[in-house]
Formats: structure tokens, C-alpha cells, sequence
């Protein structure tokens, strides 16, 4: 069957190559956990997003072939069909729709309780990502334990079940860390960029009734800022307003949820976060960027307004299930708005170069292949 794969270790060397399929009883190839003896599922894959990562590690940024390899399959944000259930599997059947998880376990205490998005290993293994082959193939196979069941109302979002999770969890993470304060009750939030987890993190926090501002670059009106507008927040021109002036304007945000991918932003929001708030870091900055801050103001303000930094990255199943509850109750409030990040498909695998043009394009919001 077809698969797109890069040479890790070796830039833009993506390509499409035949590879296996599996079948109900093999494993997943290579694989770092045995599936367990009938808990096996056949997934055919109908759409996988592509991101940020997935450029960076055709750019040789990141991402490892899979042990005694020299290819990696990439694709990690994964939407299919069940075509086949082993004699275990009590929780799916053919016919339903599915999302897989991207992280399988190490070996750590978290890894052992089913939290490998929190793994104590600095050796990581994500599907299409890094060691383990990922989805943007025809069909795949995996444990019943990873596979997250998209509702069938839902299935036009279903390949947005990934970005949906990483942005669950990081929420979910600043609500618990919150906790420290016996009381948290935020009402103001700051989003900052307007990419696929800006807007995502953007519906998820207007659901929780916070007043939200979600600053990009690009002055408005656009698609994006269309979309922030649409899930009831506002859009703010960081050209236009600084997040500083914005902050002196409608006051200093309880919550921070930072996805712009830019290192200068992660640390320049410190200098705005309010007193007992939290600010969230979910971008994964590849490469090198020194920036120049007053350390000692920070310092000063952080420890006298107790704030607090949350680093949040990837999600379980259960990310998987708050992200796709999300989406779900986004829908009922703001119906069709979520499917206008989906700006770019790809039809079928023999486009990836296209698809990784896409990817360059600064101005595509969400670029996914159509595989069947
Ligand atoms: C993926 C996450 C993953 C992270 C680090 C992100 O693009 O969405 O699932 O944990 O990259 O590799
Ligand atoms: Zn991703």
C-alpha cells in the first residue's frame, strides 16, 4: 500500500513509497508495545492533518526513524474507518469512525498508568513523529486502548480529534495546576495565535464563558479573524495593538494559552499575566532563537503575584475524549464554524508534495489529505 515518508536526518525527503498493510493480527510495524492478543484493530484512514511538525521534520528539525530503519511514515493526526476488531475488542466494531492517539508508552511510572503524555523519559515515541510509523497511509493497525471513537455527527470534524486533544489537555492541565489557589475562577483569557490551536483553544475557552482575545500578527478582517469572531471572541492585531497595550486596555489576562510557535512571544507573555494567573506554553520551537528580557522585573512580578507556567504537550485518551467533547458541544453553540479551519485538503496520498507545499503556505490554516 502507499505511504508517505521522509528520511529522518535528511531534508525534504519526502516521498511516497510501498510498504506492507497489515492485517487484523499483525503488529504495528515496528512496534515498541506489543498489541495485546486480540485487542487488535484494522483501521482504514480516510483523512490525516498534516501541521507544524510535520514540516519541521521534512525540514530534519525532528522526528527519528522507527529502530533499525532508515524511513519514518509521518501523518499523526489520524481519522479512519474500523474495518476489522479483534475477539477482544468490546468497544468498537466495523463501521465506526476512530481517532488514534499519537504517544505509546516507555517505561516510566506514567508510562506504566496509562500517562505516556507525561512520561518521565526523555526517549519519546509518537507515531509519525518519532520511532514509530504514523498514519499517512491507507490502513493501519493498533491497540483497541489507543483508539478514540469519533461520534458519527462528529465525523466531519474527526480529523481535527488531535489538535482538539493537545489543546484539552493543556487547559485541563492549567485547571488542575490552578488548583493550588483553592479558588480559580478566570474570567479573562489571551489566545495567543490564531493557527489551528489558537482557534481551537479559542472555542474551548469562550465554552468555559471567559471573555477572549486572540492576537496574531495579520491585521483583520480575514479567515481567521472570521472564526475568532464567530466563537464570540476578539480579534486583536498584534500590528495594530501590542499585547502589552491590549493588557493596559482591557486589563491583565487570568489565563495565558500561548500557541504561536515563536519563543520571543512564550516569554514576552510573562510581562502581562496577572496576578495569580497562568500562562501556557503548547508551542514546540524548533531550532535556535535567543530573546532579551528584564529578568529581574519578571522575577519581581512573578513571585509577588504568585503566577504560574504550565508546559503542556500531546494528549491521551482521555485528552482525546475532552478534545472530542469539545468539539461536539462547539458545534451545538457555534454550529459550522469549527469546519471552516479545515481551509486546505489535499486529494489522496500522491499529492504530498503538494501537501507539503501547503504546508510553507502561511496563509493555509489547516492542511489535510484526503486518503479516501
Ligand atoms: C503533536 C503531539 C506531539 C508533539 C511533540 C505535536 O505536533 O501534535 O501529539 O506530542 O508534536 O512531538
Ligand atoms: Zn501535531
Amino acid at each position: 500500500m502507499k505511504a508517505v515518508a521522509v528520511l529522518p536526518g535528511k531534508a525534504h525527503s519526502v516521498h511516497l513509497r510501498d510498504i506492507p498493510a497489515p492485517g487484523l493480527g499483525d503488529q504495528p510495524q515496528p512496534h515498541v508495545t506489543a498489541v495485546p492478543e486480540g485487542r487488535s484493530v484494522l483501521v482504514k484512514v480516510l483523512q490525516i492533518g498534516v501541521d507544524a511538525t510535520d514540516r519541521e521534520i521534512n525540514e530534519a528539525l525532528y522526528g527519528n526513524a522507527p529502530p533499525g530503519g532508515d524511513y519514518l511514515v509521518i501523518g499523526h493526526e489520524s481519522f479512519g474507518q474500523v474495518l476489522e476488531v479483534g475477539e477482544k475488542v468490546t468497544t468498537l466494531r466495523p463501521g465506526d469512525y476512530v481517532s488514534c492517539t499519537v504517544r505509546r508508552p516507555g517505561h516510566s511510572l506514567f508510562d506504566l498508568i496509562g500517562r505516556n503524555d507525561i512520561t518521565s523519559e526523555e526517549t519519546y515515541y509518537e507515531r509519525g513523529i518519532n520511532l514509530c510509523h504514523g498514519y499517512l497511509t491507507e490502513t493501519f493497525v493498533d491497540d483497541a486502548e489507543y483508539m478514540v471513537k469519533v461520534p458519527v455527527n462528529l465525523k466531519h470534524l474527526g480529523v481535527l480529534s488531535e489538535p482538539a486533544s493537545v489543546c484539552a489537555k493543556a487547559i485541563e492541565q492549567a485547571f488542575l495546576a490552578q488548583q493550588r489557589l483553592q479558588v480559580w475562577n478566570p474570567r479573562r483569557a489571551f489566545v495567543l495565535g490564531a493557527g489551528q490551536i489558537g482557534l481551537l483553544a479559542t472555542m474551548m475557552l469562550k465554552l468555559r464563558g471567559m471573555e477572549v482575545y486572540t492576537l496574531a500578527t495579520k491585521p483583520g478582517p480575514h479567515h481567521k479573524s472570521d472564526i475568532v469572531e464567530a466563537y464570540g471572541a476578539t480579534y486583536v492585531s498584534t500590528r495594530q495593538t501590542s499585547m502589552h497595550d491590549l493588557a493596559a486596555q482591557v486589563g491583565k489576562p487570568d489565563l495565558i494559552f500561548e500557541a504561536t510557535g515563536n519563543a520571543e512571544v512564550c516569554f514576552r507573555a510573562m510581562e502581562i499575566l496577572g496576578h495569580n494567573g497562568a500562562l501556557v506554553w503548547t508551542s514546540i520551537t524548533g531550532g535556535k532563537h535567543d530573546v532579551t528580557i528584564d529578568g529581574a522585573k519578571i522575577n519581581l512580578e512573578w513571585v509577588l503575584g504568585n503566577k504560574l507556567l504550565v508546559s503542556s504537550v500531546n494528549g491521551n485518551r482521555h485528552h482525546f475524549e475532552l478534545g472530542l467533547q469539545a468539539l461536539s458541544h462547539g458545534e451545538l453553540t457555534y454550529p459550522g464554524v469549527t469546519e471552516r479551519i479545515l481551509t486546505h485538503p489535499v486529494a489522496g496520498l500522491d499529492n504530498y508534495a503538494e501537501m507539503m507545499r501547503l504546508l510553507e503556505d502561511k496563509d493555509a490554516l489547516k492542511v489535510y489529505v484526503n486518503v479516501a
